[in-house]
């Protein structure tokens, strides 16, 4: 029997109703995955669900007890509690919020798009990357959903944020004032339980994603940007064990900035 930690999970799109047919099957050959039949029972061999539905695309564990589909939801409430709860002050020093006006930032690990659409909030300009290929559609699946929100400010915060699907070293030359990476979910852990969601993404991501965050920071270093930033568990080491400029430090992560010139003010809107 497979580990479900260990092995990279089967997928297969479910169409929810018999109107969503047609666009589950476009997702289908886009990613490559077999798509189910609306009247799908499970099956021992599919360990994952991309499902489609009127409410947008969501990941689904096919278990029993599994937790609740994942999905991209901007407009949450955990996202509007994270907005409230003042965490998102440190990620926006960290970045340079402040340090000059419409701060453009490169996301080039992207995942779930969370610190992005803090970072949006906050009066950023974001392009995300993001290279997995399920990951980059529920992410923009939720883009879409948050740029057509009836609620103004989601339309609008989703309007200062763009997505690619792919490697973020694909967007060389970089134009940027700061790139943010946050390469690495937290490994699992006794004492640290990795929330639901976290936990079915690192399923997810088992297998395609390399331990190349290192060589994916040299790659920010090397572009243009006044800033690179990098999310660590409180206790890592820096990566590449690159000294960086300073460090804010949070209760379980810390931002290691590394400031490579002063922001460029002179093209401030
Ligand atoms: C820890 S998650 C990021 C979580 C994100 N900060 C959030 O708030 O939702 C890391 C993500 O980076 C992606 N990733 C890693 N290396 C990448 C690269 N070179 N280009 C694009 N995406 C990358 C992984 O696929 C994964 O989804």
């Amino acid at each position: 029997m497979k580990s479900a930690s260990m092995v990279a999970p089967n997928l297969a799109v479910w169409p929810r109703t018999n109107s969503d047919q047609v666009r589950a099957q476009r997702l289908g050959e886009t990613l490559a995955l077999p798509v189910l039949r609306t009247e799908y029972t499970v099956d021992a061999d599919i360990d994952m669900l991309l499902i489609v539905g009127e409410a947008g695309i969501s990941l689904q564990r096919v278990a029993k007890a599994a937790p609740l589909p994942l999905k991209v939801d901007f407009g949450s409430g955990g996202m509007r509690h994270r907005r409230r709860g003042g965490q998102n002050e440190l990620l926006g020093r960290a970045v340079g919020v402040g340090k000059r006006e419409n701060l453009r930032v490169v996301d080039a690990t992207a995942g779930l798009g969370r610190d992005s659409f803090v970072l949006a909030d906050l009066g950023c300009t974001v392009v995300m990357a993001e290279r997995h290929p399920v990951v980059a559609t529920l992410l923009a699946d939720g883009l879409d959903r948050a740029r057509q929100a009836i609620d103004p400010w989601l339309s609008s915060v989703g309007a200062r944020m763009t997505a690619h699907a792919g490697d973020a070293r694909l967007l060389s030359p970089v134009t940027a004032d700061t790139i943010y990476l946050d390469p690495m979910f937290p490994k699992r852990g006794k004492s640290a339980a990795v929330k639901a969601d976290l936990a079915l993404l690192q399923q997810l991501l088992v297998g395609s994603n390399g331990d190349d965050a290192d060589a994916l920071f040299e790659w920010a270093m090397d572009e243009a940007a006044a800033r690179v930033v990098v999310k660590r568990p409180l206790r890592a080491q820096p990566l590449a064990g690159a000294a960086p400029s300073h460090q804010l430090r949070g209760k379980s992560i810390r931002f290691d900035v590394y400031v490579r010139r002063a922001f460029d003010t002179a093209h401030s809107v």
